[in-house]
């Protein structure tokens, strides 16, 4: 059991691949802390799942609701080790279309949540001497992406936040990575016609979408000791996309 006597919080836990992860890490003995706004199928999921998991239906983009959520769930667990900020969202639309209100919208959730979620998480892991940060990037933010301004622009700064971090937060035993997924089969990308995805098929070197648990994989890797000398890194999780 690679996350025994671990405790971990996993946000957009309901669906996608932070479902997968939570399962993945349950698996692994790691007590799981589901943070998602999606109350009714976090709830339902929770409850299939049993006592090694606690739903909290919290906003990551609203601060209060982070703080107070992290100071129960680490009260009910006692301790947190792992942060994974998985929760994410797209309103795609070309620069020259796009509504300021979808710009700032994808700022909240996949920028500002990922820095509330961590600045209340980090006082505990910094406390016991030992904490594990994975961050969510995407193949959008590191090559860029047509119809995702908003987007790239957050999954670019989760780089560059996670590189400040490790840099931060090395000297109290917290690692600090992220994952940069491709195209993976979720509620995000059934939004995206089939030819699109056919094409995101097309230039990626294993033909096929990536599966939640590709990615859920990468995530557990970066959680367990086994990557304990791992700080500061861009784990690609893409199939070899050519963008
Ligand atoms: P998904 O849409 O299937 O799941 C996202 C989850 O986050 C949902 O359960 C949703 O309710 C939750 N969520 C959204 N906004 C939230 C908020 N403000 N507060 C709390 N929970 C919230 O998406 P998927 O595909 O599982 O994405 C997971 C992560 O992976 C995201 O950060 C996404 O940007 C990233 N990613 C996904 C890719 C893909 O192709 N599916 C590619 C690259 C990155």
């Amino acid at each position: 059991m690679r996350l025994q006597n671990k405790v971990a919080m996993i946000t957009g836990a309901a669906n996608g691949i932070g479902l997968a992860a939570v399962k993945r890490f349950v698996d692994e003995g790691a007590k799981v802390i589901m943070v998602d706004y999606d109350k009714v199928v976090g709830e339902q999921m929770a409850e299939t799942l049993g006592e090694q998991v606690a739903f909290y239906a919290v906003d990551v983009s609203q601060r209060q609701q982070v703080n107070e959520m992290v100071e129960a769930a680490a009260k009910h667990f006692g301790k947190i080790d792992i942060l994974v900020n998985n929760a994410g969202i797209t309103r795609d639309a070309t620069l020259i279309k796009m509504a300021e209100e979808d710009f700032e919208k994808v700022i909240q959730v996949n920028l500002n949540g990922v820095f509330y979620c961590t600045q209340a998480v980090v006082p505990y892991m910094v406390e016991q001497g030992f904490g594990k940060i994975i961050n969510t990037s995407s193949v959008s933010g590191v090559y860029g992406n047509f119809g995702q301004t908003n987007y790239a622009a957050t999954k670019a700064a989760i780089v560059g936040m996670t590189k400040t971090w490790s840099k931060e937060l090395g000297r109290k035993g917290i690692c600090v990575n992220a994952v940069a997924p491709g195209f993976t089969a979720t509620s995000m990308v059934e939004k995206m016609p089939d030819k699109v995805l056919k094409q995101m098929e097309g230039i990626t070197s294993l033909q096929r979408l990536g599966k939640p648990d590709d990615i859920a994989n990468a995530y557990l890797f970066l959680a367990s000791h086994e990557s304990d000398y791992i700080t500061g890194h861009v784990l690609h999780v893409d199939g070899g996309i050519m963008m």
